[in-house]
């Protein structure tokens, strides 16, 4: 007679291989919300809407900046993203994160996530006035062309 256990055996491995797998593809969005929560969230708070006159509105500026030439590298040139404790891997995941949750680009696919590679070719070049960089990009915008009111 045979005995029952392997085939229980393999019932447990295959759901916990299941399991690790299902895991694994939230892995990477637990992770940068994580990462976001820690490393960005204290200025940038949970919702990206920032801090009246000092920081800036996330869901208005990230669509705003991603519709310019130059505005895909200001998002990772930026202090709070370049000089960060993130690797290339993860800044890429937490900026993705950030487009994903905070604008409807992603949902109508109008953005290409951000790769580790282009992170790490980013991240050299040091921007000399952050805020000159920034309103020159933002000028290059009509007025019509989503530019926030207040
Ligand atoms: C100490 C406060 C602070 C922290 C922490 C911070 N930021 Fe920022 N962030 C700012 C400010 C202020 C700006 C506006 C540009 C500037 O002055 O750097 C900004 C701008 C940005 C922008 C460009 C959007 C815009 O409208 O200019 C991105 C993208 C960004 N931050 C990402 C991040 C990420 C990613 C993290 C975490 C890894 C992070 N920031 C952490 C303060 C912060």
């Amino acid at each position: 007679m045979t005995t029952r256990k392997p085939p229980l055996a393999f019932w447990i491995a295959l759901g916990v291989l299941t399991c690790v797998a299902h895991e694994t593809a939230h892995a990477g969005d637990a992770r940068a919300r994580a990462d976001y929560m820690i490393h960005c969230q204290g200025c940038h708070v949970p919702d990206g809407s920032g801090l009246a006159g000092k920081v800036p509105d996330l869901r208005a500026s990230l669509p705003l900046l991603l519709s310019v030439e130059g505005g895909r590298s200001f998002l990772v040139q930026v202090p709070g993203s370049s000089m960060s404790a993130l690797s290339d891997a993860r800044l890429a995941a937490t900026l993705n994160w950030m487009v994903r949750n905070f604008t409807d680009l992603a949902t109508d696919q109008k953005f290409n996530a951000y790769t580790e590679a282009e992170i790490e070719n980013m991240r050299r070049l040091r921007l000399e006035d952050v805020l000159a960089t920034r309103n020159a990009l933002i000028e290059h915008l009509e007025p019509d062309n989503g530019r926030p009111t207040e």
